[in-house]
């Protein structure tokens, strides 16, 4: 098959990491398909990709949290000869705050996305992954998947969901030649909620912030080699390492001292 039609597809392509792993792809000639909610951004992104990489990029604005999306994008990509090669399931929804202090709505929103999305969508290209002989399907979880963190509680769950979903899918499929990564970064510079997150935890969060660009970096060139868990950052990766030393009611107790001020970002309803 000429490479010319195998894509990435990657969701949450239109800002962030997900923007940054579009360029990541975009750099190695690898064509790709941009999923995000329909906004100037998302086709600035295409526009910048075709420009300055000469490579095929196309848009498929939707909202993942809507149950028939998967199954329109498999469709859209079957319409138009779009070979899938990389599945790149990165869009995701944070709060953080006191529990009962957040509509849940929008943990339904955030549960949709962040997990049932991700499902949905590998549910529908694993027959196709699995026939190409090799491919790659990378989600985004977080550094918070195996560090639950108070005020975050529903949010870290999805990511450890993910975390978990990732592991065992990837040994499921590997025989077929796909492989499955999960990416868990730390803090990221990205958006308005995430620069008042690390604004709120202060000298640490800032030590531990990597930007967009770094993470997808990163994250690309270990998909690509093939790594299961990707931690983006030395420092990420040392406090990873340390955490699993401490007891684990210690390191929640000392967790829910460090992350209290998440309390004073005020939550979206
Ligand atoms: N930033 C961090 O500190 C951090 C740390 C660890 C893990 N992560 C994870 O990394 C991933 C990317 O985060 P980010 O910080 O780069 O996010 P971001 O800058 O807020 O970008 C999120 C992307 O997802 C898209 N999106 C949001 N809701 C959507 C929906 N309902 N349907 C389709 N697309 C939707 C957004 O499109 P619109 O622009 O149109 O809304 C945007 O392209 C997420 O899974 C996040 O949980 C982030």
């Amino acid at each position: 098959m000429e490479s010319k039609h195998e894509y990435a597809l990657i969701t949450g392509a239109s800002l962030g990491i997900g923007r940054e792993i579009a360029k990541e792809f975009a750099q190695r000639k690898i064509n790709t398909l941009l999923v995000a909610l329909d906004t100037p951004e998302l086709y600035q992104i295409q526009k910048d990709l075709r420009e300055d990489f000469h490579i095929r990029a196309e848009t498929y604005p939707a909202d993942l949290t809507d149950p028939a999306c998967a199954i329109a994008i498999h469709q859209w990509c079957k319409e138009n000869d779009f070979v899938v090669k990389y599945l790149i399931n990165n869009a995701g929804i944070g709060e953080s705050g006191f529990l009962e202090d957040i509509a849940l709505k929008r943990y339904c929103q955030m549960i949709d996305l962040n997990t049932k999305a991700y499902i949905a969508l590998t549910h529908q290209f694993l027959p196709d992954l699995k026939k190409l002989g090799e491919a790659y399907i990378m989600n985004t979880s977080s550094m918070e998947a195996t560090l639950p963190l108070p005020y975050k509680a529903v949010y870290t769950g999805t990511k450890n969901f993910i975390y978990a979903f990732s592991l065992a899918l990837n040994q499921e499929v590997r025989r077929y030649g796909v492989r499955v990564s999960v990416l868990c970064p730390g803090p990221v510079l990205t958006n308005e909620e995430g620069l008042k997150r690390i604004e709120a935890q202060g000298k640490k969060a800032r030590m531990m912030m990597l930007y967009p660009d770094q993470v997808a970096s990163y994250a690309i060139k270990n998909l690509l080699g093939g790594r299961l868990v990707i931690n983006p950052g030395r420092m990420n990766r040392w406090i990873n390492r340390l955490q699993r030393l401490i007891p684990m009611h210690l390191k929640m107790r000392i967790l829910e001292q460090m992350f209290r001020s998440y309390t004073r970002v005020s939550p979206s309803k």
